[in-house]
């Protein structure tokens, strides 16, 4: 199947389940760690439902973010997510038994559709990798997003800002379209991105020279970058 008539039918078998249709708007608290409530109301929206952050919204990531099983689901992001800003905090949790592999992390599931926005101010996810970068720190990095055995998916209009470590992956996955994510890596220091951020643009040539990486329109259906 084409790729755009994939989303298409995905679309409209999520259109078609509309009565039985669930929003789910992911709360903020100022100063707080927003994981645990959007964690506790999950199992509420795992199938037939819009998990969205809101736009206008700055919401706190600090703990990983860990999604059941999802049928007919859509995860909205048109607000601003950011990681924590401090490295040991995130080396602690990367480091114990209880870290799911990814700071977000898709455990599988049918037609499921990560949605970020076309509103240049919003739906970014921070990853608040400058700090990495300077430090040359590269112990118990988090994995971005593991969009993990997913039959049917889409990942689209997502944006990244300053990712510490890999950004998608798709193991275990089928029928995946990804188009128009972008992952911003452009360091404001002379430090520069841990290099696999440009794998995807100069696949088998030395990436060692390039310091500042803008992926746009990123074409390829199934990827690891
Ligand atoms: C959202 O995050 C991006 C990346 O950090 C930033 O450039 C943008 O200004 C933020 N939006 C708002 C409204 O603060």
């Amino acid at each position: 199947m084409a790729p755009f008539s994939r989303i298409a039918s995905i679309i409209a078998i999520v259109s078609s389940a509309a009565s039985a249709w669930k929003t789910f708007t992911v709360p903020h608290t100022d100063g707080q760690d927003d994981t645990p409530a959007l964690m506790a109301a999950l199992p509420d929206y795992t199938s037939d439902s819009t998990i969205l952050f809101k736009k206008g919204m700055k919401y706190n990531i600090f703990t990983p973010v860990k999604f059941l099983v999802l049928n007919n689901v859509e995860v909205r992001i048109e607000g601003n997510l950011t990681y924590p800003a401090d490295i040991p905090t995130i080396q602690a949790i990367v480091g114990s038994s209880s870290f799911p592999g990814s700071w977000f992390t898709f455990t599988g599931g049918n037609n499921v559709i990560l949605r970020g926005s076309q509103d240049p101010e919003w739906g970014w996810v921070d990853g608040q990798g400058q700090a990495w970068w300077d430090a040359q720190q590269q112990v118990n990095r988090p994995h971005g997003c593991a969009f993990s055995k997913i039959n049917n998916g889409v990942i689209w209009d997502m944006k990244l800002w300053k990712p510490i470590a890999w950004n998608f992956a798709t193991s275990g996955a089928s029928n995946i379209h990804a188009f128009n994510n972008k992952i911003v890596a452009v360091s404001d220091t002379k430090s520069f991105p841990f290099t696999y951020f440009v794998a995807l643009e100069r696949k088998g040539g030395s990436v060692a020279d390039v310091q500042d990486v803008l992926i746009e329109n990123t074409p390829a259906p199934r990827y690891l970058i």
